[in-house]
């Protein structure tokens, strides 16, 4: 309704009207369509150029100060006149009196749009306050049929953080929970029907440290994961403990693999020594701890129901134990998928299948994918040769994923799927979707999207070296909660300090990952994070918790804001801010194109920069009484917007300090 009011400013200018001749344009939720679509329009009566073709190339300006649009004239490929001199010509043709842009600004080629200052106050704050939890978000991108409101929605399955059963969560993990979360916030917040899944399948990749610490306790030739279940049931059988196991089962179950993992490299060393003086060391071999795991493990995969029973109930703990992690982060996950959930059958039919269609042949007993043979050139070269199965009989992670992935689609039937894991396995996911892609499922594979990341440099734990999600959160709450004490007199008003210290431990960590481009490495640095001066998610959480008080403070009800007069707002600051607020429904769609969460994490900034620096120009205590209630209400709704930014991000936008 704001919109509709909005676009009668403009002669013949309706909102079914814009719908009709912009089909992904959607004013009624985001203003700037609105804005794009009559800039279009005007432009195209001066120029003759098609609506169509202008409306893409309205591009975003770097800074409010070039501008909220910019058109490059060269990008309307008009031949025989300059650009700079149609750029002038069309400029003089502006309409001098535009409802709702001021006369464009040139630079060479390029032209610059403001919007006019009363047009947008009037309708963004209403818009925004009426919207609230929802404003930015866009249903539409997510159906079937965006054209269509009761088309169906798409559905996605994200798959992310996915540490493994009883084993370290380490910074891969960490950074796939973060990203990965908020990839499923985004898609859920374009309309699509998102599947939050969480995958266990073990795998030999992780960051330096945890690989190296897997080394160190198992030697360099790891073989199969499979049989590592084998050994951590084998370490419970002989020295688990119940209670222990009860009260914090990853730590435990941990504890005794290192453990178990310890006695087997000395026995090993045992055998190797006397190998080397020549005695036999066929009884040594066959009761050793090695064997006796790979024993076990067979009694898995023939499918045991006494060790599959003890299998799920460790897992189930663990499970059980990250998801009260998990919800500290504000995450939820609609399934955990892992080993038990691929059948061995399921296993064996698609070995069949690669081999009757030529994808995989057999060496030795063992099953490989040969990529050269299929793809000619470096495509092939790239991917090389890998094994599915060994010659014992046991499949590895890469048939497990292949599997997996075929599973999921019969269940889901979905229509896009994210992983969201470290860039170490960029391979393995690259094999993979090239496997379903070589049986044939050229459809299927086009629909999988590998998310990567880089590495996070110098994390470790006041405990030492082996991280879990825990201690990560906790270190970080104790440092945080340190900074917070330095400045005694703010502490002495936070209501409970360690809740606060919590939440605000989580954002730094968050948004210190979300900072950079996904791919780039960083380096883990607790002091800058935790800090409240620079671009940190303390600053973020403070800049939003001063706009709660401030609302605290003047003591206006709802009414009173929503029957503010908005014209009073008329200072170049004021309107700066309601013009970073038109922007965020833009953003969230941007960042569906880049699904990098820096897109979002510079725009709050971008945007929290603006803010602060109109405290001084834009008091609201102390105000004449309509002035107040007007300057109130855009500061409410940057918070709202704020506060919608930071829950996509997953971080929990604190009331107070
Ligand atoms: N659990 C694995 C790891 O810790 C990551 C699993 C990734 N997902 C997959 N479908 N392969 O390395």
């Amino acid at each position: 309704k704001v919109m509709d009011e909005l676009a009668q400013r403009v002669d013949g200018l309706t909102i079914a009207g814009i719908a009709q001749t912009y089909p992904n344009a959607h004013p009624e939720i985001n203003p700037l369509d609105l804005y794009r679509a009559h800039l279009s329009d005007v432009l195209s009566k001066i120029s003759g150029v098609d609506t169509s073709i202008i409306y893409p190339v309205v591009m975003w300006t770097q800074s409010l100060d070039k501008g909220d649009f910019v058109v490059a004239v060269p990008a309307l490929r008009i031949k025989g006149t300059k650009p700079d001199v149609l750029a002038q010509e069309w400029a003089e043709k502006f309409p001098k009196d535009d409802p709702l842009f001021k006369e464009p600004v040139l630079s060479g080629h390029f032209m610059s749009f403001f919007i006019k200052g009363e047009p947008l106050v009037q309708s963004i704050i209403p818009m925004v306050r009426q919207a609230e939890k929802d404003y930015g978000k866009n249903p539409f991108t997510g159906l079937h049929d965006p054209t269509d409101p009761s088309s169906d929605k798409k559905r996605i399955i994200v798959e992310f953080s996915s540490p493994n059963v009883a084993k370290p969560f380490h910074a891969g993990h960490l950074r796939s929970t973060i990203i990965g979360s908020f990839i499923a916030n985004l898609y859920e917040a374009s309309g699509w029907d998102v599947v939050r899944m969480n995958c266990q399948f073990e795998s030999d990749y992780g960051n330096n440290e945890a690989k190296e610490l897997q080394m160190l306790i198992m030697g360099p030739d790891l073989g199969d994961w499979g049989k590592q279940y084998g050994l951590l049931a084998l370490a419970y059988q002989r020295n688990g403990d119940e209670e222990a196991l009860q009260k914090n089962p990853i730590d435990h179950l941990f504890k005794l693999y290192v453990q178990i993992n310890a006695e087997m490299s000395a026995e090993k060393e045992v055998i190797e020594a006397q190998k080397k003086e020549g005695k036999d060391v066929s009884v040594l071999e066959a009761n050793s701890l090695d064997e006796q795991a790979r024993q076990y493990f067979k009694r898995m995969t023939d499918r045991d129901e006494e060790v599959l029973a003890q299998w799920k109930r460790f897992r189930d703990l663990s499970i059980a134990r990250y998801k009260e992690t998990y919800s500290r982060l504000n995450i939820h996950f609609d399934e955990f998928s892992g080993e038990s959930q691929v059948a061995e059958e399921f296993m064996a039919k698609i070995a069949d299948e690669m081999k009757a269609k030529n994808v995989s042949r057999e060496d030795n007993g063992a099953v490989l994918v040969d990529f050269t043979q299929h793809l000619p050139g470096k495509a092939g070269k790239r991917l090389g040769t890998t094994v599915l199965r060994k010659r014992d009989g046991t499949a590895l992670y890469l048939t497990r994923d292949v599997c997996e992935l075929l599973g999921r689609h019969k269940k889901y039937n979905f229509d896009h799927m994210i992983y969201v894991v470290a860039s170490q396995q960029d391979l393995h996911l690259q094999q993979l979707f090239q496997i379903i892609e070589l049986l044939g499922y050229e459809d299927i594979a086009k629909k999988c999207q590998h998310i990567n990341f880089g590495m996070v440099l110098g994390m470790s734990t006041r405990k030492g070296t082996v991280k879990f999600l825990d201690d990560i959160l906790k270190d970080c709450a104790d440092h945080m909660h340190e900074t917070m004490r330095k400045n005694n007199e703010k502490y002495a008003q936070i209501e409970d300090p360690v809740a606060t210290a919590d939440i605000l431990g989580i954002s730094s960590v968050m948004v210190q990952d979300m900072s950079g481009k996904r791919i780039n490495n960083y380096t883990f640095n607790m002091d800058a994070m935790t800090s409240f001066e620079g671009d940190t998610g303390p600053y973020l959480q403070y800049a939003h918790a001063r706009l709660c008080s401030i609302r605290r403070r003047v003591e206006l009800s709802d009414a009173d804001l929503n029957s503010a007069n908005f014209s009073l707002l008329k200072e170049e600051h004021a309107i700066n801010i309601a013009r970073m607020l038109s922007q965020w429904p833009d953003v969230l769609q941007n960042t569906l194109k880049t699904l990098e969460p820096a897109t979002v994490l510079t725009y709050l900034f971008k945007m929290t920069h603006v803010i602060s620096s109109s405290y001084d120009h834009l008091k609201v205590v102390g105000s004449e009484a309509e002035l107040m209630k007007a300057r109130m209400a855009l500061y409410d709704a940057a918070r709202t917007t704020l506060a919608n930014g930071m829950r996509i991000l997953g971080l929990t936008p604190l009331e107070s300090r």
